[in-house]
């Protein structure tokens, strides 16, 4: 027994030596092999660990659509080239003289230019023909004070941009920039029959004729025919005083349905948006 751990004894010391030898030449081994890494790090450290971190985001960025979605933005941006003139376009058109300067008379045209600087905000405008004017009877103009040429040219702009499809879900009458569209008053309606898109304000009736411009912010429509809003050219209410309380009480009651259906309209987009968070708050819990 003796003898035989004496003879072995011999080799063992020698596999541990061999070993331990071994190990000490994989350590400096192993050593020069990482050591390259730092002084790689040492050249470029920053560059090589940005580019490497991005990489793996990448991927998990990938699934995320919103960035795509972002993409209608560059056309919304587009026009950041600079506002888009309006009297310039119909300028072009050519038979929207006396519109183009009732705009200017009445500084639309530069509260328009002013306002189309921010993509937020879009416009329909229904612009009439030189003929449209020439049309009118003699005069109409003319008896217009100031405030009621700005009226009358607010009353052809509507303040959301429409396209032939959106034409029929506006629900009538549709807000036009002369404000209050109560009974009366500047009140717009559009109706659709196919492709053919009415426009009524009570004292007048007519359709869009042709497209004259479209970007997506700005459109802009001829008709062919001047719509003449009830508030400056309908008849005129001051002899007949007992009608006017009971109109009164009307309004208000309608002002006060108007007012009970947008909220419970602002109810259920509310309502929306909570589940569209719930919605996605689940599947981010998903994707992590
Ligand atoms: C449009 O808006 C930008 C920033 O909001 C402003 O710098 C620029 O002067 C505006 N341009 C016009 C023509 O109003
Ligand atoms: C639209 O106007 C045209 C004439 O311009 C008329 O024939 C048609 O009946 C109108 N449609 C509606 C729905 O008012
Ligand atoms: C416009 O439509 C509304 C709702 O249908 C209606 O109450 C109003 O009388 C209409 N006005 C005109 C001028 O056609
Ligand atoms: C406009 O059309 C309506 C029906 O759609 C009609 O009752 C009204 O008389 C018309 N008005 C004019 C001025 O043509």
């Amino acid at each position: 027994m003796e003898q035989l751990l004496f003879r072995t004894l011999p080799f063992l010391l020698l596999l541990v030596f061999l070993h331990s030898s071994q190990t000490l030449a994989q350590g400096p081994a192993a050593a020069p092999t990482t050591a390259p890494a730092p002084p790689a790090p040492v050249v470029a450290p920053a560059p090589p660990a940005p580019v490497a971190a991005p990489t793996p985001p990448a991927p998990a960025a990938a699934p995320i659509p919103p960035p795509p979605v972002a993409v209608p933005a560059p056309p919304v941006g587009a026009p950041s080239t600079g506002p888009t003139d309006v009297t310039k376009i119909l300028q072009k058109a050519g038979q929207f003289v006396v519109f183009n300067r009732l705009l200017r008379a009445t500084s639309e045209a530069s509260q328009l230019y002013g306002q189309l600087n921010n993509t937020n905000n879009a416009y329909t405008i229904f612009a009439p023909t030189d003929n449209a004017f020439a049309s009118l009877k003699s005069g109409t103009l003319n008896k217009l004070n100031d405030e009621e040429k700005t009226e009358l040219v607010q009353f052809h702009i509507v303040p959301t941009y429409l396209t032939p499809s959106l034409f029929q879900t506006v629900s009538n009458p549709v807000s036009t920039q002369a404000g209050d569209s109560g009974p009366g008053r500047f009140q717009l309606n559009v109706t659709t029959v196919g492709t053919a898109v009415n426009l009524t304000s009570g004292l007048t009736n007519t359709s869009i004729s042709g497209t004259v411009y479209t970007d997506g912010q700005l459109a802009i429509y001829q008709i062919d025919q001047v719509l003449l809003p009830l508030a400056i050219f309908g008849p005129k209410p001051p002899h007949a005083p007992a009608p006017a309380p009971a109109d009164q009480g009307t309004k208000k009651k309608k002002s006060e349905a108007d007012n009970s259906v947008s909220s419970a309209h602002g109810l259920s987009f509310a309502m929306q948006n909570v589940i569209f968070l719930g919605v996605i708050s689940t599947l981010t819990a998903f994707c992590w």
